[in-house]
């Protein structure tokens, strides 16, 4: 991690008439999974938005008289969670769809008869930027409660220009104590257009005055979605406006999209069920992040992606929601990472550095998922399930985690 920004500010030179900088003391943690390991028993010092340091019992000497101490005693501390990818900006309901799915219709084939994504198209369409803006809000909230401080958000149920720019619009306004970091998504192409004109204007028109709204580009690349070739295209005139680039890529069909992201440079191929050895390797030489979505696996009823390859070719693995109102209705990121251990094999270190440290590499922020010095100081402090001792494993034993008792937010408390 490059702490090198944050270690070599220079102190202030007439120190004595500057209005110091308050420091915040976390005291009596319990347990603090730094994105790599465990400690036992120490203080957090929080300055100017950063970690300044985790102190051992020893060295809490209250050295620095205007810390400000907040008594965290017996909790279990972790790095604000990330969660890499979700599609929290939508109206609708897809309540019918689990119905059918249910009944052994399947997603693709709700989705080709115009259901599925285009049904919750309609309705975000019909929705006003302000009520985007406030479902958006509210469902971050409810992430805020379980330690989530900062969510990837897609834009992808308006499909065409005016309702992705305000789907990206209400994200962006949605930002506040969990930060969004919108992603422009290539979702499906719209009813009844044609398919060729539809890529023109979306290269030549949509991307280009998007662009400024959103961190990122996503494309889906699937049966029923967007063709190799085309998100080739989308990916490489996203690139070109400098957004960084992500793919659903080997959901419900083999495509090639993985190896396809590999090689453009993307910080993540996501989904992954059916990818092969090719796209393995392709991501391990790259460094694409592999983000697992066991919430859409579990909720379409499929296998498990590759787990053990993806860990032999040292691919790193972060876990989201994937939080949508179809194939995943789940916002609870602990929820995911439990499902990640039971459903996919991964073990208790992974899933923690699947939601953190993994995580914000998906999102290109190496300030994030991590806690020491120079590290964004987003710290999410839990308790243990009741009669429970302290531990950062039984977060994920218990489905759901804990709600968070304390959320920090580049030093502000949150929550
Ligand atoms: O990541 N697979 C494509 N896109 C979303 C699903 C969105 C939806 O069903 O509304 C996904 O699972
Ligand atoms: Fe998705």
């Amino acid at each position: 991690m490059d702490t090198s920004a944050f270690m070599s500010t220079p102190e202030p030179k007439h120190r004595h008439r500057q209005p110091r900088e308050k420091s915040t003391r976390l005291r009596g943690i319990a347990r603090l999974w730094d994105g790599a390991r465990v400690h036992r028993d120490v203080s957090v010092v929080l300055r100017g938005g950063r970690v300044v340091e985790i102190e051992t019992g020893d060295d809490t000497d209250g050295g620095e008289d205007d810390c400000e101490n907040v008594d965290c005693d017996g909790l279990i501390a972790m790095p604000g969670l990330v969660d890499c990818h979700t599609h929290t900006t939508f109206a609708g309901t897809r309540v019918a769809d689990f119905v059918k799915r249910l009944g052994g219709t399947s997603y693709t084939t709700i989705l080709e008869g115009g259901g599925g994504i285009h049904t919750t198209v309609q309705a975000t369409r019909m929705a006003t930027t302000d009520e985007l803006a406030f479902l958006t809000g509210a469902r971050l909230e409810e992430m805020l409660a379980h330690g989530v401080t900062t969510v990837e958000v897609k834009s992808g149920y308006g499909l065409d220009l005016r309702t992705e720019r305000r789907m990206l619009e209400a994200a962006r306004a949605a930002s506040g104590p969990v930060e969004v970091m919108p992603t422009f998504l290539a979702h499906v192409l719209p009813r009844g257009r044609d398919r060729d004109e539809y890529m023109r204007e979306l290269l030549d028109v949509n991307l280009p005055q998007l662009a400024g709204l959103a961190c990122a580009a996503d494309v889906y690349c699937d049966d029923g979605a967007f063709t190799l070739a085309e998100t080739e295209a989308i990916l490489r005139r996203a690139s070109g406006l400098g957004l960084a680039l992500h793919v659903h890529a080997e959901q419900v069909a083999w495509t090639g999209a993985a190896a396809l992201a590999a090689r453009l440079g993307a910080l993540s191929a996501d989904h992954l069920e059916r990818i092969d050895a090719d796209g393995i390797d392709a991501m391990a030489a790259a460094g694409t992040v592999a983000v697992l979505l066991p919430g859409a696996m579990l909720y379409l009823r499929d296998t498990p992606p590759p787990v053990k390859a993806l860990r032999a070719a040292c691919v790193p693995m972060a876990i989201a929601t994937d939080f949508n109102p179809g194939s995943s209705p789940v916002n609870n990121l602990w929820t995911a990472a439990t499902l990640a251990c039971l459903t996919m094999g991964l073990t208790v270190e992974e899933a923690l550095a699947g939601i953190t440290r993994n995580a914000a590499r998906a999102l290109g922020r190496p300030d994030l998922g991590w806690l020491g010095a120079g590290s964004a100081a987003d710290i999410a402090l839990f308790p243990a399930p009741v009669g429970e001792p302290p531990s950062v494993e039984v977060l994920v034993q218990h489905l759901g985690g804990t709600r968070a008792e304390q959320v920090w937010k580049a030093g502000e408390r949150v929550l």
